[in-house]
């Protein structure tokens, strides 16, 4: 498999030639790594690490500091796919300069490619400054788990004639800001394809039917390492829980009849040396016997 860092501008050759684009999470160097070798093309540092590895209620705590540690290690697994790391909640909502400054970090010590920003009306000039500065913005419209509570909670969104619409005109509106890809969150299949037909630039769909130019999924819950009840937009492809569990407790069990560490597990030393030792072992004190 080729090591080489998929271009960004294959992205739209992509969404052109109607060949699928896939994005998967990861949080950490072996994810990362994972995510590689199964060939993905995007891997994203999604916030829902706030959620999935810090187990958290939801996105909004996650801080720069903990985004930076996270895409650090996902970007040393990520070979050829782009990273893209989310920018968490307040780190580009205050003004274009704290954008800039804290999409820099992300991209400079995270050794991100890109980095994504939630909503539109005033992220709209802040994915504007951040791309002018030269680092690549995806956007993400529909359900924004960073602002569900405003939104009424983790629920799909555009779900009537008025609010789609107004979906069409934000990703119209970030599309024109220069973002270069589109993330549509749990959005009803018919306006998710519409906003990809409309758009030139792609769109990223998690729970927004088959229309998108591309999809995303979180890695914990394609891969059932999570706990709790999964979306209805996920398709789980493994079980790493019930994988981790089932072998934990045979290795519990294994410790607990002393059948580990057996023999191959142990290193040896020449026996004139153990005899050595052996010999020159004060004898144990029959005091504290
Ligand atoms: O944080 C995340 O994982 C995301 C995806 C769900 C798109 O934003």
């Amino acid at each position: 498999m080729s090591t080489r860092k998929l271009p960004l501008p294959e992205l739209a050759s992509m969404k052109r030639d109607g060949r699928p684009i896939v994005m998967v999470t990861a949080y950490d160097f072996p994810s990362g790594q994972v995510a590689s070798e199964a060939g993905v093309d995007l891997v994203l540092v999604g916030d829902s690490a706030a959620m999935t590895v810090l187990g958290l209620d939801s996105t909004v705590p996650a801080t720069m500091e903990e985004m930076l540690l996270l895409t650090r290690a996902a970007a040393r697994g990520s070979t050829h796919p782009l990273v893209v790391a989310d920018m968490p909640f307040l780190s580009y909502h205050v003004d274009d300069r704290d954008a800039i400054l804290n999409a820099g970090r992300l991209v400079k010590e995270g050794g991100a490619d890109a980095v994504k920003m939630e909503g539109a009306g005033p992220t709209l000039g802040r994915i504007a400054a951040v791309a002018a500065a030269g680092m690549p913005v995806m956007a993400h419209l529909g359900l924004t788990p960073q602002t569900a509570t405003a939104l009424g909670g983790f629920k799909a969104q555009g779900r009537t004639a008025e609010a789609a619409l107004r979906l069409v005109d934000d990703a119209y509106a970030v599309e024109a800001a220069g973002a270069f890809a589109l993330v549509l969150e749990c959005v009803p299949a018919p306006v998710a394809t519409t906003i990809s037909e409309r758009l030139g630039i792609p769109t990223i769909g998690i729970g927004a039917g088959h229309g998108c130019d591309g999809q995303v999924l979180v890695y914990h819950d394609l891969l059932g390492y999570g706990s709790g009840k999964a979306p209805r937009f996920v398709r789980r492809y493994a079980d790493l829980r019930g994988a981790a569990i089932d072998g934990i407790r045979r290795y519990a069990a294994d410790v607990r009849d002393r059948s580990f560490p057996a023999v191959e597990h142990t290193y040896a030393m020449p026996a004139e040396e153990l005899a050595a030792f052996e010999h020159a072992l004060e004898p144990i004190n029959p005091l504290f016997d």
